[in-house]
């Protein structure tokens, strides 16, 4: 199981030092856990997880290869700065900064190019499932992100988007429908990560769900224990 932390715009160095040793100290390393830290303290996170069977990874990179793009970091730095993976498409990407599924299929590229695994991310609306357009947003997303990319050459989350930082989780039969759909679209060959209210007390239901690789997590990576608790989940 893939057990991925989103700390999206938290922590300082001191916290982030904090958090790790804690981390690194209770974690059984029984599943892959890769940390997506903010840019400043990838290095701080690199050192301290430099022995240990954790990976790394940044929460974005530029769909432009290099240049006049000020503000931007790109896939090239990010490899550069030692990580391995790189998260696109997140929802709060797409709501915030506009980003399309078009931009998300030139940043995976790029990721690839420079050697990086994108962890992909897709998902619904509230709207889009309230109206029972889960499927068919989910279908047009993959359509545009992964036309040229080798979809066994990335990770994917399903994160709906109302389920994200909201406290509210799909239920079991929605993550089945669509990470079935999802692992079907690519005939088996995808490793489909869940993501959305995902916490200590969730995450061994979701994990067992079939077709469920991993899960990623936001707000309860934050806090130790409640993501030593998820990190060490045991295959049944
Ligand atoms: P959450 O975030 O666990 O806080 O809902 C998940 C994510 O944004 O990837």
């Amino acid at each position: 199981m893939i057990i991925a932390a989103n700390w999206k715009m938290n922590l300082t160095k001191k916290q982030a030092t904090s958090l790790l040793n804690s981390l690194t100290n209770n974690i059984n390393y029984k599943n892959s856990i890769i940390l997506f830290p903010g840019f400043t303290l990838i290095n701080t996170v690199k050192e301290l997880v430099s022995d240990k069977k954790i990976f790394l990874g940044a929460q974005d990179c530029s769909s432009n290869k290099n240049g006049a793009f000020t503000g931007e970091v790109s896939a090239e730095q990010v490899k550069d700065s030692g990580c391995d993976y790189v998260i696109i498409g997140h929802s709060e990407r797409r709501k915030y900064f506009n980003e399309t599924d078009s931009a998300v299929n030139l940043k995976a590229k790029l990721a690839l190019d420079n050697g990086l695994k994108p962890l992909i991310c897709i998902g619904e609306t509230l709207d889009q499932r309230k109206s029972g357009d889960t499927i068919k947003v989910v279908r047009s997303q993959l359509d545009i992100i992964f036309k040229d990319i080798d979809a066994s050459k990335t990770l994917i989350a399903y994160e709906p988007v109302w389920a994200i930082g909201t406290g509210l989780t799909a239920k079991n039969e929605e993550i089945s429908e669509v990470h079935d759909f999802i692992s079907n679209y690519f005939s088996g060959n995808a490793t489909i990560l869940y993501g959305g209210s995902v916490n200590e007390i969730n995450s061994d239901e979701i994990l067992s769900i079939k077709n469920v690789d991993g899960v990623l997590v936001g707000g309860a990576s934050l806090i130790a224990e409640k993501f030593i608790k998820i990190a060490n989940f045991l295959q049944k």
